[in-house]
Formats: structure tokens, C-alpha cells, sequence
């Protein structure tokens, strides 16, 4: 039997990103904007036989993140990046986030069936909720709803969604010249979905895409965000710390797949990482270090503040961190997942760092796992966890950008074609038949 192999992604993220000072670094580009980055981003990560490249979205600003270049200081609109690259591409599949929250379901399925079209079957959606009060600023008609019911109302989006994607039968586009006959009426359903949030009449006004269904992707993390992953997702984002907490994770979906009657096999885990390459172990870890003096102490304590959900406003710099988390976590911050997880990641240096390098700490990485080392050495970990069973594939998350990628294809993606686990060619030329979902 042929060897199992990974899945890899590449997070289109800028000008921030999980490392908040990434368009600092020398070698990032100053081209935020025209479309040459993207197509060059998109040939590198086709050469490299990435699976998908995964663009973000944020509906919201915040004057803080554009001040120091955090991940949502601008924010191309997801789905004109997806085009983007799918026309300069064959294989590379494209992930797509659009919110269930301030987009109607007709949008959404006709967004990502004409994208689905335009790239020959290459699109997965990125499902997300928005949670949080500063999206609603710009959407005052939408309800302010709650975490549960975002979730609630995301399960009728994704349902009228794939009613409409289903509402043409497979042969309804006749386009027959000698008769006249067009697109068969009589093979096209309305839909008419009603839900409690939303409704849409439908049908959609293409035929089914080239994957019948865009690929599904999810990265909800409450408990109600993983039942929301575990009934639609095909692949899901996950950033964990430890093999034992992926591994958790992972058991935990595919168990509440199976409840709600799934094949656990078709659901993919992509564990995030950020991989720091150096030509020999030493300048690795010198690289990782200077990642660290591109983030200002201001833009730490700024990118920490949203994550930990802490008002760190008026702070001074060198507080202890300690000090700063008794007097400013009030309501339940300190046992948040970005606190705990960066105590964690602090282990001795907890009781005596600032709060400024506390936060430094945070935003070197987002608490993304750094795989530090030479390509072969970085290849090496990733396959050891994608063996153990922790993970189907991962989503590399640059320095950066778009430079991360073309290093990790050229010093990473051999030795792991070496080591057996990752493909030298495309198997087919869909998402979905690529990832086997
Ligand atoms: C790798 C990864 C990428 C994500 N991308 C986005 C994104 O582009 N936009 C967004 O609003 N949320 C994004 N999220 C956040 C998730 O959608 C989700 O809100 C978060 O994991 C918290 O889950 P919960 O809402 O169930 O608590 C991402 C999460 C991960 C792990």
C-alpha cells in the first residue's frame, strides 16, 4: 500500500499575520494591493504542490491594527484574491472565507459557484460567523445575535446554500441550437428555503460546478463551533500547541461526526504552523530571534489586547505581565484560551517578563507552533506528526510574505518528498478529488 500523504496550505495573510509584524521584515514586498503579488504568491504555491491556498476575511476596523500593519489592516474582499489566482493556476486548490453573518445565502452560493466554475473545481469556503460587536458597525439591518445563535443561524445559511447549489440537475443546460432548448426548466428545482434567520427562494441562475459542492472548510473552536465544524466541515483549521492537543481535537470531531452520522475519513485536520528556515540550524533560530524585534512593543500589546480580550488602553510598557493579569482580568479573561495558552508558551519567564514582552511573546506567533530548523529538520517534525496521526495536512503560516512560501518549497516540501509523505504531482484536477473529501 502506498504511504499516506499530507495535505499543505498556504495562509494568504498580510499585511500582518499570526507573526504581527510580517510586512516589517526585509524580505516581505511592498505590494499589498495590485494583483503581481497574488499571481506570484500563487505560481509558488502551485510549484510547490501546495493544496490550497487559504485567503482570510474581516468585515471590521480596527484604527489600532491599521496603525502597526496588524493581520486586518487591509483586507482585499476574499473572493477577487480567489480569482485572482485561479487564473493564473491549474491545480492549487483556492479557500474562500465569506461570513454566514452579513452575507444573504443567494450571495454566497452564487459567489462561490461562479468561482467554483472559473477555476474548474478548485474552491472550498471557509465558513465563518463574525463573531463580535465591531462587525455589526457596518451591517446596522442585521440582528446582534450571540455566539450559540450564530452558529444557529450559520447551519441555515449552509443549508440554503447547497439547496441552491443543487438546484440545477446535472443535465438542465441543454444549449441544444437545432431545437432552441436552452436550459431545461423542467430539470431545475426551487428551492424556497425558509429558515428562522433566513430565507431564499432560489434557484440559482448556474448549473451545478465542476465539484458539484465547493469544499467545506470550518475552524470554530467552542463547543458549539466544533458541532457546527463536525456537521459541515471537510476540512478543519485547528491552531494547537502540543501533538496530545491535536490529537484531542481531532478525536473529538470525528467522534461528533460520527454521532451525527459522518464518515470520519472524510474530515481533514490542518494544523497551523509556522515554520522559521535557516541554511543551518544556528541561523534558524538567530531568524526566529530577530522576528522578535519586528514587533514594536505598542503592536504587541495592541494584537494581544484583541486576542485576550484584555482593555490594555493606557498600559504602561513595563508593567509585569502578572501584575497586569491581576488587576486587569476581571471577567473571566484569565482563563481565556490566549492567556492560558501563552502562560504556557511563557513556562519560567511567566512571573518575570513585562507586559510588553509578554505580548512580544504573543504576537511573534499567535500562538502558532514555530517549527524552527534547517528544511530537513522542519520536514522531519511535520512528518512525525502528520504519523502519528494528529493531523492530515497544515497550514503554513508565513513570516514573511510571500517569501515564507517559496522557502518552504524549495527547502521543505523535498525533504518531505523524500521522506514519502507528500506527492511530486497533482493526483486530479479538483479540490475535492485532491483532498478526497
Ligand atoms: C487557521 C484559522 C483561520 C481562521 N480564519 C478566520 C477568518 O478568516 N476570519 C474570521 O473571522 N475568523 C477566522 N478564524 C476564527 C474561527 O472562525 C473561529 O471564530 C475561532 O476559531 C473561534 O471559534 P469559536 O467561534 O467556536 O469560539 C480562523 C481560525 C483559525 C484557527
Amino acid at each position: 500500500m502506498t504511504q499516506r500523504q499530507l495535505f499543505l496550505g498556504g495562509y494568504v495573510l498580510f499585511p500582518g499575520g499570526h507573526f504581527a509584524g510580517a510586512w516589517r521584515h526585509p524580505y516581505s514586498t511592498r505590494d499589498w494591493l495590485g494583483p503581481q503579488t497574488f499571481h506570484d504568491l500563487a505560481r509558488t504555491l502551485e510549484a510547490a504542490k501546495f493544496d490550497l491556498a487559504f485567503i482570510p476575511e474581516t468585515v471590521s476596523f480596527r484604527a489600532g491594527f491599521a496603525r502597526h500593519g496588524l493581520s486586518n489592516a487591509i483586507k482585499h474582499d476574499p473572493a477577487q484574491i480567489a480569482a485572482q489566482i485561479a487564473a493564473v493556476t491549474t491545480h492549487l486548490g483556492i479557500g474562500v472565507t465569506l461570513s454566514t453573518s452579513f452575507n444573504p445565502p443567494y450571495n454566497l452560493a452564487r459567489t462561490l459557484a461562479s468561482l467554483d466554475h472559473l477555476s474548474g473545481g478548485r474552491v472550498a469556503w471557509n465558513v465563518i460567523q463574525s463573531n463580535g460587536p465591531a462587525n455589526y458597525a457596518n451591517f446596522p439591518e442585521v440582528e446582534q445575535l450571540d455566539r450559540d445563535q450564530l452558529y444557529d443561524r450559520g447551519d441555515e445559511v449552509v443549508e440554503a446554500v447547497t439547496v441552491l447549489w443543487d438546484s440545477w440537475g446535472q443535465d438542465a443546460l441543454v444549449a441544444d441550437q437545432q431545437t432552441g432548448l436552452f436550459a431545461d426548466p423542467a430539470r431545475i428545482t426551487v428551492p424556497d428555503y425558509k429558515g428562522t434567520y433566513v430565507a431564499t427562494r432560489g434557484p440559482l441562475n448556474l448549473p451545478p460546478t465542476p465539484q458539484g459542492r465547493p469544499v467545506i472548510i470550518q475552524a470554530g473552536d467552542s463547543p458549539r463551533g466544533r458541532a457546527f465544524g463536525a456537521r459541515w466541515g471537510e476540512v478543519i483549521f485547528a491552531i494547537e500547541r502540543t501533538q496530545a492537543d491535536l490529537q484531542a481535537k481531532k478525536d473529538d470531531l470525528r467522534a461528533k461526526a460520527t454521532a451525527v452520522g459522518r464518515d470520519p475519513e472524510k474530515i481533514k485536520l490542518f494544523a497551523a504552523v509556522q515554520p522559521i528556515v535557516g541554511e543551518t540550524t544556528e541561523i534558524a533560530r538567530a531568524r526566529r530571534d530577530h522576528l522578535r524585534t519586528l514587533v514594536t512593543p505598542e503592536a504587541g500589546v495592541e494584537f494581544f489586547s484583541q486576542f485576550s480580550r484584555l482593555d490594555l488602553g493606557d498600559v504602561s510598557l513595563d508593567e509585569p505581565y502578572v501584575k497586569v493579569l491581576e488587576e486587569r482580568a476581571t471577567q473571566g479573561q484569565a482563563e481565556g484560551r490566549a492567556v492560558v495558552a501563552l502562560n504556557e508558551l511563557l513556562g519560567s519567564r511567566l512571573r518575570t517578563a513585562t507586559i510588553a514582552e509578554a505580548a512580544i511573546e504573543f504576537s511573534t506567533s499567535e500562538l502558532t507552533p514555530q517549527l524552527v530548523g534547517t528544511g530537513a529538520e522542519i520536514a522531519d517534525q511535520l512528518a512525525e506528526l502528520f504519523l502519528s496521526g494528529a493531523a492530515d495536512g497544515f497550514l503554513v503560516t508565513p513570516t514573511h510574505f510571500p517569501g515564507s512560501f517559496d522557502e518552504f518549497g524549495r527547502a521543505v516540501v523535498p525533504h518531505l518528498q523524500r521522506l514519502g509523505v507528500y506527492k511530486t504531482e497533482y493526483a486530479g484536477t479538483t479540490l475535492r478529488g485532491n483532498l478526497g473529501v
